[in-house]
């Protein structure tokens, strides 16, 4: 039987985006890590396509905003590039263009009544506080990423109403310290990257202090939660991904939401002598400042067993205490690789309203990403993505039976608007309900689009299946 999933007529619909993958590098300042990583190593990176152009929003937002308003959005989020609006990283003194175009962004969403989510790093940091300090190793840089963060609330803090610290703060030591996905491409460093975890939750604590010093805004943090599943019911299997979820997942909403880390991660990292560089004072303003509300970005679950082969590398990781598990006959996106389970979002749901205050929340990014999509294209040249309305009226069921059961939801933000570039896969999978030409630059909504729209007018849709 059909059933109607239906949503609160206030809900957030929209999508995130974020500076570095959208604006191109135009008139920018500073180069951050990703501009620089495409510099030194452009066969990285797919067909060669960097960052330089990207989706031109730099020069086409107003047609953007306008066009995601067209399609029922009522918010979306971007951030703030700190490679672009600040001139002196050392004191944070703004670039004067920077400041008119994020201004210009700021008033063109006013003017279409969107409600605009500021974040303040996604993942681009500019490279000279790499070279200089070490990057997010360094605590001068966490001050500095302070005095940035103070700059854009100083400027824009009286109207923009929804900031961020960090998205996915998490990635910047998984893929660029222990897996070397990201620039600066280390693996395995496990110790740099327990200290990188605690500089970030450092900086995203400041940062969150100064907001509320200075502006009258709601501030939170952007997590990408991947619920660790054991792969066995077995005692160590579930050991296991408990470790996994202290390191991958509560390292960083631990600190965000209760103001402390996990216990169990602090003994580990006693254990093996890896313990971050702390003093009480940090942890006081890790502790008093936390957020107002969550971002979950959710793409797909971890699977975990317990280790059986000795990890073959000189130095601690907490990879030592699992192995990815390969489950057979899982969901998977081809494309991108990862699992498609639509049931870890009900799980996130119900474990932010268990667990964490049931604090108000969102899902800032849900998305499918699809190679080649221009073999769906239609005889009125748009293309029919129905692959991508499956997807998320999967998970915006379960989203929705979470909320039924009193999960503090108010928001979905799928990834992404417009197609965009991304770190090293370049424009290969395709993400936008708004289609991007990378030739021509042309904008032309997918039948996803249109179905946000009806989705926005109707507060929900009618749901093809029952997903559990
Ligand atoms: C999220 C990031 O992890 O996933 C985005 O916040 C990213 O920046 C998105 O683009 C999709 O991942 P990818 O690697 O396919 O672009």
């Amino acid at each position: 039987m059909s059933q109607k999933v239906t949503f609160p007529e206030d809900f957030w619909w929209g999508a995130a985006m974020s500076g570095p993958q959208m604006e191109g590098t135009f008139e920018k300042p500073h180069e951050n890590v990703m501009d620089y990583w495409y510099k030194t190593s452009k066969e990285e990176f797919f067909n060669g396509v960097g960052p330089t152009v990207a989706t031109d929003f730099f020069h086409h937002y107003k047609e953007d905003i306008k066009m995601m308003k067209s399609i029922g959005m009522n918010s979306f989020r971007t951030s703030i590039q700190w490679s672009r609006l600040i001139k002196d990283l050392e004191t944070g003194e703004p670039d004067e263009n920077a400041v008119k175009f994020y201004q210009d962004v700021i008033d063109e969403c006013k003017k279409n009544d969107i409600i605009l989510v500021l974040n303040l790093h996604h993942f681009d940091l500019p490279i000279e506080l790499f070279q200089k300090y070490g990057g997010w190793e360094s605590k001068h840089v966490v001050d500095l990423y302070a005095k940035f963060a103070k700059t854009a609330f100083e400027l824009f803090g009286d109207q923009v109403h929804y900031w961020t610290t960090f998205n996915e703060p998490m990635v910047i030591p998984e893929a660029g310290y222990l897996c070397g996905f990201h620039y600066p491409k280390y693996v395995n460093k496990g110790k740099e990257a327990m200290q990188v975890i605690y500089n970030l939750n450092l900086a995203s604590a400041k940062a969150i202090a100064l907001c509320h010093e200075i502006c009258d805004a709601k501030i939170g943090n952007i997590l990408n939660l991947t619920p660790a599943y054991p792969a066995t019911d077995s005692k160590e299997d579930q050991e296991t991904s408990k470790i996994v979820d202290a390191f991958y997942n509560r390292s960083f909403l631990e600190p965000a939401v209760h103001g402390v880390f996990p216990q169990e991660m602090i003994d580990i990292m006693k254990e093996n002598d890896v313990l971050w560089d702390q003093n009480e004072e940090e942890l006081e303003i890790i502790k008093n400042n936390t957020i107002d509300f969550l971002g979950v970005n959710y793409y797909h679950p971890k699977r975990v067993k317990t280790r059986t082969t000795p990890l073959d590398c000189d130095y601690w990781s907490p990879e030592q205490y699992y192995e990815e598990y390969d489950m057979p006959g899982k969901r998977v996106n081809p494309y991108r690789g990862w699992e498609i389970y639509p049931k870890a979002i009900y799980d996130i749901a119900k474990n932010v309203q268990e667990n964490y205050n049931n604090i108000p929340w969102f899902i800032s990014e849900n998305g499918m990403g699809v190679e080649g999509e221009e073999r769906y294209i239609n005889e009125e040249g748009k293309i029919e993505d129905d692959y991508r309305i499956d997807f998320y009226e999967e998970h915006l069921q379960l989203l929705a039976k979470a909320m039924e059961e009193g999960s503090n939801c108010f928001g979905y933000h799928a990834w992404t608007g417009i197609d965009c570039w991304s770190w090293n896969n370049a424009y290969k999978n395709r993400y936008g309900f708004i289609a991007l030409d990378l030739e021509t630059q042309k904008r032309t909504v997918k039948k996803s689009g249109e179905w946000l729209k009806k989705v926005t007018e109707e507060h929900g849709y009618i749901a093809k299946d029952s997903y559990q």
